[in-house]
């Protein structure tokens, strides 16, 4: 009987198997642990007559041996594969970063301006890119003969494709369309700025870009003067530029502004003594400006005799260039990331 169920179990041991470390713990429990099968045999040895006692005995250690390193090659196995999974599971490796990218030069100084400008009261109005010839120059007390809109500067929207006949469409040549667009939907006081890309037909150049970025700025209230006008710019320019940057206005035409100005600040390199980049004037040009044309806010409602205004218009390309001296226009849109990066602190 005993030497029966040692042989069937020594046939059960060569094919034992386990998936994990747990059921190879089963397997030691089940088989020989203080209460397990191959215990219970050697206890029922005693009982073995002895004359099979040599025989029995033999067989009992050859079943006891087997399971032991039955068990402990699957205990091997199961570790094994566990430290190969493991193995590939590095907890310590940092996660894939996401890689950020960096703020475009002309975001970071047009987010500037807007900054400037909000802490004195100014809100952000934005317009169509595609626009109509009313807005972008009639209401702005353009000639309609005015030269800015010869198709030398203006690019004009063709109706119908392939067919080019006089359009009244075309893409904004400045932001001033947007201030129209306020002084007809609001009413004083006005106080915005208007942000936003503009379109000129040029030869695209290191100085002069079929497109570039405007930030302009409209106030309208009662008793608006000059002297508003001034104070605001020489607060933006202090604030821009640094607390002793100065800044000159010199006389100016503009359609939509009367009288206009041309504004030069100080210039922020040399601190106003002359050298190259001002070209040893001291002065460098940054916007236009000037008091807004009694013609314009009657073509968009305003009462000129119960309200005045300024405006000013500077281009965003031109202020990142006296900021972070990029000389050259078409690395704003060239999407080159080594120039972008440079911006990565800014
Ligand atoms: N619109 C002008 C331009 O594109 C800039 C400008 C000048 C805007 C004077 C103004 C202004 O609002 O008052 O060159």
């Amino acid at each position: 009987m005993l030497k029966d169920n040692i042989q069937s179990l020594l046939a059960q041991v060569s094919e034992l198997s386990a998936a994990n470390a747990e059921e190879v713990e089963a397997l030691r429990i089940k088989y020989l642990s203080k209460k397990g099968e191959i215990t219970a045999l050697f206890n029922e040895f005693r009982n073995v007559p002895n004359e099979q006692k040599r025989e029995i005995g033999q067989l009992l250690n050859q079943l006891r041996q087997q399971t032991e390193s039955r068990i402990n090659e699957l205990r091997e196995k199961v570790e094994s594969q566990k430290s190969k999974v493991e193995s590939k599971l590095d907890l310590t490796r940092t996660p894939d970063p996401i890689s950020l990218g960096t703020r475009h030069p002309l975001s970071l100084v047009r987010e500037e301006i807007i900054d400037i400008f909000s802490r004195i009261g100014f809100t952000v109005a934005e317009g169509p890119e595609v626009e109509d010839d009313k807005h972008v120059y009639g209401m702005l007390n353009f000639a309609p003969e005015h030269p800015a809109r010869d198709m030398q500067d203006t690019f004009f929207i063709e109706k119908e494709i392939g067919v080019q006949k006089p359009t009244d469409v075309l893409l904004r040549s400045h932001t001033s369309s947007v201030q129209t667009r306020v002084m007809t939907s609001q009413k004083p006081p006005i106080r915005v700025l208007c942000p936003g890309r503009v379109y000129r037909n040029e030869a695209i150049s290191a100085r002069a870009h079929c497109f570039f970025h405007q930030v302009e700025g409209l106030y309208i209230d009662k008793n608006v003067s000059f002297a508003d006008l001034r104070e605001a710019l020489l607060y933006f320019s202090k604030e821009m530029f640094g607390p002793d940057t100065k800044i000159r206005l010199r006389p100016s035409y503009f359609p939509f502004t009367e009288p206009s100005a041309e504004m030069d600040i100080s210039c922020n390199i040399c601190g106003g003594v002359g050298c190259s980049f001002c070209k040893g004037t001291g002065w460098v040009e940054i916007l236009g400006c000037g008091m807004v044309d009694p013609n314009v806010l009657e073509a968009c409602g305003i009462d000129s005799k119960e309200y005045s205004g300024f405006a000013f218009g500077m281009g965003v390309e031109r202020i990142t260039n006296l900021k972070y001296r990029v000389k050259d226009l078409r690395l704003f849109s060239e999407n080159d990331v080594r120039f972008l990066r440079q911006f990565e602190a800014c």
